[in-house]
């Protein structure tokens, strides 16, 4: 069954020059034609998601427990496309859990008015996640961002107004960040009382025009650290490598993805995973472009499906034990002992007996390097 759903609205007002997903560029006088199109988009990709891969597969939506629209930038929808995507929802029959639900919608500065939000209420959204970046005016700028710093303060006073749940982007490794006072941003965006951060490191697409001014490691390193220390010391807590919440309020939805639960996905770029038998996963990704309702279906092999196990276990802050892995030969897991053993004492990781069992977790320390261990760990081990 599936119990959660992702659906990629790819329109922005600007395309900031850092941005690595699939956007396209929306201008006032195309909107209502673009509209059209990404409606027309959702509901035939819709009819071929069901009739060609749930039919094959057995798979059928379940009540859904958790609904992430993101972009792009869906809070350009607006009112009229809360109202409309509530439709949508109701006529495909893709209701929500009786014992609750989890429905996030992205918001950019300065594209939210109280009717939205009221609207979007209405429609189910009961979590925001905003995308804030930075509060430093110049960095807002090296940021390429479309709005302004009066644009993000006050999209922040809007929401903490509206008394909701929300998430804050913020974002590490910007170009010329030098002078950048973390701590003072950081202080700032509490005061708003987000119950969720995620902090993202600038990864920008190729041809970025500032990449020779991106931050070395170390410096990024850096500042990770001190976002980790002052933000678990202001009562959040590290759940994830990129992701910090208040006790209960960590993000459901992107739960779904690290635990391998079924995620179904609508939207030009949009990926979708099923397990449809036992040991047995399938991606899909649906084309860049809303002219062409297709995608490319991949059944996981074994050891794709093993590696990435390491990779999602890694990534959460919860005790992970070697039975995770039990498809790994025994030799090769002697070896993944013992190269866990030299990270614990490197203090990338930490260790501790439960019922005669070792358990591991990552520290943040080995977090922001995550990507390197994984090399190492390729080198010795034979999946
Ligand atoms: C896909 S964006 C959508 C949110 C919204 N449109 C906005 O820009 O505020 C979600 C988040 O991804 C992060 N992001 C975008 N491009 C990135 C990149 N190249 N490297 C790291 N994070 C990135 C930003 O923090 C952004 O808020
Ligand atoms: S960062 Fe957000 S607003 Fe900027 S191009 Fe990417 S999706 Fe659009």
């Amino acid at each position: 069954m599936i119990k959660s759903l992702y659906i990629h609205y790819p329109y922005c007002r600007h395309l900031c020059n850092y941005c690595d997903f699939y956007k396209l560029k929306q201008t006032p006088e195309q909107r209502e034609h673009q509209e059209k199109l990404f409606q027309n988009y959702l509901t035939s990709s819709l009819k071929i998601l069901q009739e060609k891969v749930h039919e094959e597969y057995q798979m059928n939506f379940a009540p859904l427990e958790t609904l992430y629209v993101g972009g792009g930038t869906p809070s350009l929808l607006g009112a009229s496309g809360a109202k409309w995507l509530q439709q949508f929802l109701k006529t495909s029959h893709l209701n929500f859990a009786a014992s609750g639900h989890e429905f996030t919608l992205e918001i950019d500065p300065g594209t939210m008015t109280v009717n939205d939000f009221e609207t979007w209420q209405i429609s189910g959204v009961n979590r925001y996640s905003f995308g804030l970046q930075t509060l430093d005016e110049k960095l807002i700028e090296v940021c390429d961002r479309k709005s302004k710093m009066s644009d993000v303060i006050e999209t922040l006073e809007l929401i903490s107004a509206q008394d909701v749940n929300f998430s804050v982007d913020f974002l590490l490794g910007i170009p010329h960040s030098g002078s950048r006072h973390l701590e003072s941003e950081l202080k700032r965006i509490l005061t708003y009382r987000p119950k969720h951060i995620s902090l993202y490191i600038l990864n920008p697409k190729t041809n970025y025009p500032l990449k020779k001014f991106i931050p070395e490691d170390e410096w990024v390193a850096n500042e990770y650290q001190f976002v980790d220390e002052f933000l678990s010391s202001h009562g959040f807590r590290h759940y994830e490598v990129s992701n910090y919440a208040i006790p209960g309020y960590e993000g459901k939805h992107n739960y779904g993805y690290w635990f391998r639960k079924n995620i179904a996905a609508l939207g030009p770029s949009a990926a979708g995973h099923y397990q449809y038998g036992d040991n047995q996963f399938l991606r899909y990704v649906w084309k860049e472009s809303l002219l062409k309702q297709e995608y490319d279906l991949e059944i996981l092999k074994n050891d794709q499906v093993l590696l990435e196990n390491f990779y999602l276990r890694f990534r959460v802050a919860e005790n992970f034990d070697l039975d995770v892995f039990q498809n790994l030969p025994p030799k090769e897991s002697s070896k993944l002992v013992g190269l866990f053993s030299d990270w614990a004492q490197k203090k990338y990781l930490l260790t501790c007996e439960v019922s005669s069992k070792t358990q591991y977790q990552f520290t943040p320390q080995g977090w922001i390097i995550l990507d390197s261990l994984m090399k190492e760990l390729l080198s010795r081990i034979k999946f």
